[in-house]
């Protein structure tokens, strides 16, 4: 296994226009050879996935920028709804994704190498989440063309009913020779076999990684070349590569406005950076795949704002607390917290008038100078600027404070710092030292 030092990230062009792909694929066109560059060492790029690279980029054609936000809210508050309920949950294990509940597609990919040779497939990353899983040759209703076929893989097995990790998917069943499951997936359901093979990351092949062979896909919301799941249960990426990353790694994510091609994810305690702030970790037996933190104060400028202890305040019974998250766009604040944080903020705003454009309450048309926000965490302060608070419209007509209250149609007990508030970040997850740390880094 070589390892080499952190990767370099491709530099500016201004090619967003040019329809590139990865792959030759019904979508080619022009292939920027940038997208092409193999991932190096224990790091991946990591694309947004709307970036000229991604070939799973979702049809916007047309939609407006209102509209682009509004649908990206709407997704999010799927989502909210899924994080709630896991962490509200009643089941203490539940370690391939969850079951019945709804999630969105993630935002951001990252390319892994299935199989002996290895078959190329842009997995979604999602720290929320346990389970891996791609369509295989043969599947009924998945919908991108791009498979991984078991038969041309020499490495390929199938998991048999007896192995333990039958026991840990959701509603297992039996068939002739292997394990089966089903699950949902942002209002989409996949019945897929329990299978093992390599998982080819950058140049570190991982042998025997469990994962869904996708033989079954009702719906349109699915990633579609897989799912890979960051979180913390025992089907996770974490546990399953524990011997050769320690269960270490950390992400910068890509602006989603970013010209530039990729943020990355670099994997195990080699090359992470040095000079970094950690806070601990929480963990929530309920639910184990959730990176938990302490938030404990936010301030807006200087100022610490008024939050009632009870709305930051972690409680494993009530699933309570506030979540670091890769998959929710904004993040969602719970009520008391978020009005306290907009009240002092649109104060310093002074007298300019106060639009709303969907889900967002504080949106101006005059142009604005924002205040820094500051999460204030057990043992770590993370100050975010402008970019990591303010949404601008294309024209630059409108600008919003990228932030909204908890939904309050589901039990909203949950903080999550989402992927908009991470980004351009170095977000370093330590799980064998229970930590987790933030740096501010370009990766956009
Ligand atoms: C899983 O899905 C398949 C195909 O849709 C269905 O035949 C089977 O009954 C389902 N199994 C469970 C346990 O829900
Ligand atoms: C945690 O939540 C449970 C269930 O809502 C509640 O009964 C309990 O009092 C809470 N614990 C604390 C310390 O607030
Ligand atoms: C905002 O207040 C300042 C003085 O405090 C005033 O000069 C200005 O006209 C006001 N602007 C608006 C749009 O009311
Ligand atoms: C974080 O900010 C708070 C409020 O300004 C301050 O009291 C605290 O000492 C800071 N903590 C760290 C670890 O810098
Ligand atoms: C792209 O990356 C370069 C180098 O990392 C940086 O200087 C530049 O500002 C980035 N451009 C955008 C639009 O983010």
């Amino acid at each position: 296994m070589t390892r080499t030092p952190p990767f370099i990230f491709s530099i500016v062009p201004s090619l967003i226009l040019l329809s590139v792909a990865f792959l030759p694929s019904s979508r080619a066109g022009v292939v920027d050879p940038r997208c092409r560059v193999p991932d190096r060492g224990s790091t991946l790029r990591v694309f947004h996935v709307n970036s000229p690279c991604s070939p799973i980029r979702p049809a916007t054609g047309g939609l407006s920028w209102e509209e682009n936000i509004l649908r990206m809210q709407a997704e999010d508050q799927v989502r909210l709804q899924f994080l709630s309920s896991l962490a509200t949950g009643q089941k203490s294990s539940v370690p391939i994704a969850s079951g019945r509940q709804m999630i969105q597609s993630p935002t951001y990919i990252v390319r892994v190498q299935i199989g002996t040779p290895g078959q190329t497939m842009l997995m979604a990353v999602d720290t929320s989440n346990d389970a891996a899983w791609v369509p295989c040759s043969g599947c009924v209703g998945c919908s991108s063309s791009t498979v991984f076929d078991p038969t041309k893989s020499t490495s390929f097995k199938a998991v048999g009913c007896q192995a333990a990790q039958c026991q840990q998917v959701p509603n297992p069943t039996c068939g002739v020779r292997s394990c089966s499951f089903n699950t949902s997936y942002a209002g989409s359901t996949i019945a897929a076999s329990l299978s093992r093979d390599t998982f080819t990351l950058a140049t570190d092949p991982i042998s025997g990684y469990t994962f869904g062979c996708v033989q079954k896909a009702a719906g349109t919301s699915i990633p579609p070349q897989g799912l890979l799941g960051l979180g913390r249960g025992p089907l996770s990426l974490v546990s399953q590569s524990q011997s050769l990353y320690q269960s270490t790694f950390s992400y910068c994510l890509p602006s989603s406005k970013s010209l530039n091609f990729s943020g990355s994810l670099r994997l195990g305690p080699v090359g992470q950076p040095v000079r970094i702030k950690y806070t601990p970790l929480l963990k929530n037996p309920r639910r184990s795949s959730l990176y938990y933190v302490n938030l404990i104060g936010i301030q807006v400028g200087r100022k610490v704002v008024d939050i009632p202890p009870a709305a930051l305040a972690f409680n494993s019974t009530s699933g309570a607390g506030t979540i670091i998250d890769s998959g929710t766009v904004f993040s969602r604040l719970v009520a008391p917290a978020y009005v306290a944080v907009r009240d002092e903020f649109r104060k310093r705003m002074g007298n300019a008038t106060v639009t709303s454009l969907g889900g967002f309450d504080t949106c101006y048309n005059v142009p604005i100078v924002a205040p820094t926000i500051t999460f204030v965490f057990d043992g770590m302060n993370v100050t975010l600027p402008q970019d990591n608070i303010l949404i601008h419209s294309t024209a630059g007509s409108t600008t919003c404070l990228a932030m909204a209250a908890a939904p309050d149609n589901v039990n909203s007990v949950l903080n999550v710092i989402a992927s908009m508030q991470q980004q351009n970040h170095r977000v370093l997850f330590d799980v064998p030292n229970s930590r987790v740390g933030v740096a501010r880094e370009a990766c956009s």
